[in-house]
């Protein structure tokens, strides 16, 4: 069974099961300064499995484009992917874990869907701590499952907090128990009696959770309001084990960009560890520096946030491209020229932004080969690697790389040390960004969330209609706002902006919510990014005459809540994005 099959398949099965198929959200979480990028299915989902009503119902299901950077040094083995897709289901509020296992279970099974055997599954369920008991229920409908297919109980293994604990995705928000479905992949005549987790062979394929807790800012754990399910199933390892790989790289999700990549360089995959390693991280940071750029968030490659990772995504793979032998200039492109044709039609911005992508990368590999030269010379006159970092955009590993492949002796226990408070600072950073996260229905991100909307249409009647908005980020401390726009904003501009926004704020106007049909929303003229993260029925907020947009919410009832609105910055994001940065004062 191909990806482009398992993919559809699992979408079928739970429509046909009373689900609605949500398309993939963006890469890039709105309005969610906790993490840079979304790093599984439950990120968008958020604000519903809090309790916001979501327009396609209660029970959805989607194939969700995710990118976790935490463990890109481990890309070069079998099964790790900076991007991946996580299939899923949800219930919001609706089915809990009797319909949720069973139809895992039927799902991997049933000879019409996945049919597999039976016999080569195990499980894990929650074995409780102090926040949650054992859980008792899903080892029961598991027990059951199991007896009438002659499975020994002993394939239930209860597993601590460790194991069988997901979420939240950030410091806080919905988390919950979990039970992971297993699959044997070794031969047949030798499969255990008893599920064990430190077995490889046993692969993991899926995981259900049962969210029905909030992580709070203190640490302690609340009962959400209402009981979901979030599950995830790993795209590239499931489909490798529907074609009996041990090695997610040689499905066709991998194999025509490391056959291109194989030409390139004239290496081969299987020729030795060192190159089949290469080949793989190639492959992986091109495909997600592809995704990423061709996202219709437009990241481009820089020193901060996404942009840092997009950079040193492509630096790395430019570096084990080298290592890999390949002279050729410009061929980052030539790679992602095949992640776009190998991915397009489920995900066509790939194919609308092909010119931004191809662009970029060229941007780039350019930019970097001088760097690159510079940075070597300076290494070599006896620079202090670190300092490379700061002034020539040296991502640390890499000078680190470097330095040790040119034999170059750096004063190992001053570089660990200037690393050492980077990281404590950028931890420190990440954790101010930790403190408010989208789970955070606080006041203050309510109301810079309405502010951001009353600032879309401000701007669209100062510049033009054809402002559109390219991502937003809110802390409880200001709102940052990305729109497409050439040039910077004169004062003028930005004062007549404030002017129109706070106007708004003093006409007291109430904010009305509808849902409806996607087409009516736009027949309407609503602005928002449309066939992104919404299913065929959407949320519509109208703030009177001023403001008409797609949204998830949350938001206030009327705009006299909001207090002044002052722009506190306004500068480039990226090439053709500017950025605003803004407040409420009470
Ligand atoms: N959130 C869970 C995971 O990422 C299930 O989707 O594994």
């Amino acid at each position: 069974m191909k990806a482009k099959e398992l993919r559809q398949k699992y979408l079928e099965f739970f429509e046909s099961k009373g689900h609605t198929i949500i398309p993939s959200a963006s890469l890039i979480p709105e309005n969610d300064p906790t993490v840079l990028f979304t790093t599984a299915g439950m990120h968008p989902l958020v604000p519903y499995l809090m309790g916001e009503k979501h327009p396609g119902g209660t029970r959805l299901v989607d194939a969700q484009k995710a990118i976790r950077t935490t463990d890109i040094e481990e890309v070069g083995d079998t099964t790790h992917h900076t991007f991946f897709e996580m299939m899923g289901n949800w219930s919001l509020g609706d089915y809990f874990k009797k319909e949720s296992l069973e139809w895992s279970w039927e799902f991997l099974t049933s000879l019409e869907w996945l049919g597999l055997d039976p016999k080569r599954l195990a499980v894990s369920v929650f074995e409780g701590d102090e926040v949650a008991p054992f859980d008792e229920e899903a080892y029961r409908i598991w027990k059951e499952i199991f007896e009438k297919h002659g499975i020994p109980e002993a394939r239930i293994a209860k597993l601590d907090k460790k194991a069988n604990w997901w979420g939240p995705a950030g410091e806080t928000g919905p988390c919950g128990p979990d039970s992971e479905i297993f699959y044997w992949v070794g031969p047949e005549d030798e499969i255990p009696q008893s599920f064990n987790d430190d077995n490889d062979l046993w692969v993991e394929v899926w995981n259900n959770v049962f969210m029905e807790f909030n992580k709070t800012e203190n640490g302690s754990f609340e009962k959400l309001t209402q009981q979901n399910v979030d599950t995830g199933l790993g795209l590239e390892r499931v489909t490798a084990v529907m074609q009996g790989l041990d090695d997610n790289y040689k499905t066709e999700l991998w194999i025509n960009l490391i056959t291109k990549i194989e030409e390139l360089s004239g290496k081969k995959y299987g020729q030795s560890e060192e190159i089949t390693k290469a080949l793989r991280v190639v492959a992986d940071h091109i495909k997600a520096s592809t995704f990423i750029i061709g996202d219709d968030k437009g990241v481009t490659p820089s020193n901060t946030d996404q942009g840092y990772i997009v950079r040193r995504l492509i630096r790395r793979a430019i570096r084990f491209g080298k290592q890999l032998g390949i002279t050729k200039d410009l061929w980052l492109k030539e790679i992602a020229l095949i992640v776009i044709e190998d991915y397009k039609d489920v995900y066509p911005e790939l194919e609308r932004n092909k010119d931004f992508i191809l662009g970029q990368l060229d941007k780039e590999e350019i930019q970097f080969s001088k760097t690159l030269e510079k940075g070597l010379k300076e290494l070599e006159k006896g620079t202090d690697p670190f300092v490379l970092f700061t002034t020539y955009g040296f991502p640390i590993e890499m000078t680190q790389e470097l330095a040790e492949e040119k034999g170059i002796k750096i004063d190992a226990e001053d570089f660990k040390n200037k690393m050492k408070e980077h990281q404590e600072k950028s931890r420190t950073a990440a954790a101010g960004k930790f403190a408010s996260g989208l789970a955070d229905h606080s006041e203050e991100t309510t109301r810079l969330h309405t502010a951001a909307h009353l600032l879309l249409s401000a701007l669209q009647k100062v510049l033009g209609p054809e402002v559109i908005q390219k991502g937003s980020n809110i802390t409880a401390e200001r709102l940052r706002f990305d729109f497409a726009w050439e040039e910077k904003l004169s004062d003028e501009q930005k004062a007549e902006v404030e002017r129109l926004v706070n106007e708004a704020i003093e006409q007291k106007i109430p904010v009305d919510c509808k849902e409806m049909p996607i087409e009516e929303a736009k027949a309407q003229g609503a602005s928002g990014i449309f066939g992104d993260k919404y299913g065929d029925r959407v949320k519509v907020y109208k703030i009177g005459d001023f403001s008409h947009e797609l949204c998830s919410g949350p938001h206030v009832e009327n705009t006299g809540d909001l207090g002044r609105f002052k722009i506190t910055k306004e500068q480039s994001s990226s090439a053709g994005v500017r950025r605003i940065k803004a407040v409420l004062e009470k």
